[in-house]
């Protein structure tokens, strides 16, 4: 009997053939999901897009903002269907990567104080909160994609990385 090898799930950048699929992971997880236009904005801004995939299939996503040796992470998501298996934290791994090979010397992100699975995957992976955010107390929010924030006042975490670099993990 020989045994048959999967092979490992594709890291590649987001095109906009792949919003169809990304809205509806985002629809499906998300009380308040992103919408097309953030996405499509993002793309069309230059922000770093990723997807990852299983075989054919679409299964996770994140968004990056880099500027001026920061990096911001402003959505990492995986399918529900695909929860549980490693795939958010390999995610993770690689877009720490694209910051690091863009020169980031720290990066920031936000999570909801009741988003148990997030919480544990990013100070697991070496995060530390450095704030709380107060959209609940501004009572006006910058943006439709915010409104979450505005019931949760979501954490912010922070990883510095060490000046040390190393490959991305390359399709
Ligand atoms: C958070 C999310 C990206 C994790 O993806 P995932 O593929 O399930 O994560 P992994 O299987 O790689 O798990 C990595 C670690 O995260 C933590 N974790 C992930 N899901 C968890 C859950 N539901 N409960 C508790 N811990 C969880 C665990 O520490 C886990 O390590 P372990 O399995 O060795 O205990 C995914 O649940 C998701 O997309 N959620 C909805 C969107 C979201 O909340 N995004 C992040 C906030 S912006």
């Amino acid at each position: 009997m020989s045994a048959v090898l999967r092979p490992a799930p594709s890291f590649e950048p987001m095109s906009e053939a792949d919003l169809r699929r990304v809205l509806e992971i985002e629809e499906n997880l998300y009380e308040f999901p992103w919408t097309l236009g953030n996405f499509r904005d993002s793309l069309r801004a230059g922000y770093d897009c990723w997807v990852v995939r299983d075989g054919k299939q679409l299964i996770g996503y994140a968004v990056l903002m880099l500027a001026a040796g920061e990096a911001h992470l402003l959505n990492l998501s995986v399918a529900a269907h695909a929860q549980r298996r490693g795939h958010g934290r390999t995610l993770l791994n690689d877009v720490v990567g694209v910051a690091r090979e863009r020169d980031a010397k720290v990066l920031f992100l936000e999570v909801r104080p009741t988003n148990e699975g997030g919480q544990r995957l990013y100070t697991r992976y070496g995060f530390r909160q450095i704030g709380v955010a107060i959209w609940k107390r501004w009572g006006s929010l910058p943006c439709g994609s915010c409104a979450d924030a505005a019931r949760f006042d979501p954490t912010f975490l922070r990883r510095r990385f060490r000046q040390a670099r190393f490959r991305l993990r390359g399709p």
